[in-house]
């Protein structure tokens, strides 16, 4: 008897954070998983932790914004781990300024590697989804959707993110691909360690303070994350799409 062969996932910005634990909770459901990040010595670490726990991965350099090189990775990742079917769009950086302060490039490179990084990520892949009548797309976006001050540049793409989920959710759905949205509030990475040293602030203070805004009193880490994209991407998930999670231990923090 033959073994069906894994469904394969690709995680952005996979080399730590958010990413990482995404993409060992999708290779622990039994996805071959895709890491991508910006260099891919960087992806070495979150490869080999697949490996070790007896899963199959491939690092693949790539900036998500910049359509040759998606175009070369997606077709590497189709060649040696298969078609991929799960995409999901986690690569991120900030640029926060007030806006009087923000610079053109502070924006031009969050919209860059946010929603130009998820357009062409998204488009490179559909066209396996569409063919394997089966796909899932979850896109991250941030409580900062909703309006954060200090980040006019992060909070337009986070809630741009929200259309462009439902607008896919609405063209590929019957081809069997759901497309979702992951809003998260406060998640302990390097991304939130670099926000507090910018406001010149400790960071265990800083948590401490945070998880006294949350309602389930605590700072969220990227598992709480990870767990819920393997929701999404479940084959009991099916009947969900175009919706926005937020993770955020309450309503909004
Ligand atoms: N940490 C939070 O509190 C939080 C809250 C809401 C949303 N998010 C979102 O979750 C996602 C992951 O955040 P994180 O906290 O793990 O961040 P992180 O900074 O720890 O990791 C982001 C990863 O993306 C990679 N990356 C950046 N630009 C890239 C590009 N052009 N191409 C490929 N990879 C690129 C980085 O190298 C890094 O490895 C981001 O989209 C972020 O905006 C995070």
């Amino acid at each position: 008897m033959t073994e069906t062969p894994a469904r394969v996932a690709i995680v952005t910005g996979a080399a730590r954070g958010i990413g990482a634990a995404t993409a060992l909770r999708l290779a622990a459901d039994g996805f071959a998983v895709a890491v991508i990040d910006l260099d891919e010595a960087s992806t070495a670490g979150t490869v080999e932790a697949i490996e070790a726990a007896g899963g199959r991965a491939l690092g693949v350099g790539a900036d998500v914004g910049d359509a040759e090189q998606v175009q070369a990775a997606v077709d590497r990742i189709a060649a040696e781990l298969g078609p991929p079917v799960v995409l999901v769009n986690n690569a991120g950086v900030t640029r926060d300024n007030m806006l009087f302060k923000m610079t053109d490039a502070d924006w031009d490179l969050v919209m860059h590697v946010h929603l130009r990084g998820s357009f062409l990520m998204t488009r490179a892949c559909q066209r396996y989804m569409v063919d394997a009548r089966w796909g899932r797309v979850v896109n991250l976006s941030s409580t900062s959707a909703l309006g954060n001050r200090g980040q006019a540049n992060y909070a337009t793409a986070k809630a741009g993110l929200q259309g462009f989920t439902k607008t896919l959710a609405l063209e590929l759905g019957k081809f069997g691909v759901t497309a979702n949205a992951i809003a998260p509030g406060f998640i302990q990475t390097e991304m939130t360690k670099a926000t507090a040293e910018r406001l010149g602030r400790d960071w265990d203070e800083y948590v401490a303070e945070r998880a006294a805004a949350i309602p389930v009193a605590r700072g969220g880490v990227p598992e709480d994350i990870a767990h819920t994209v393997s929701f999404f991407v479940s084959e009991g998930a099916g009947f969900v799409s175009g919706q926005v999670v937020y993770v955020a231990g309450g309503p909004r923090t």
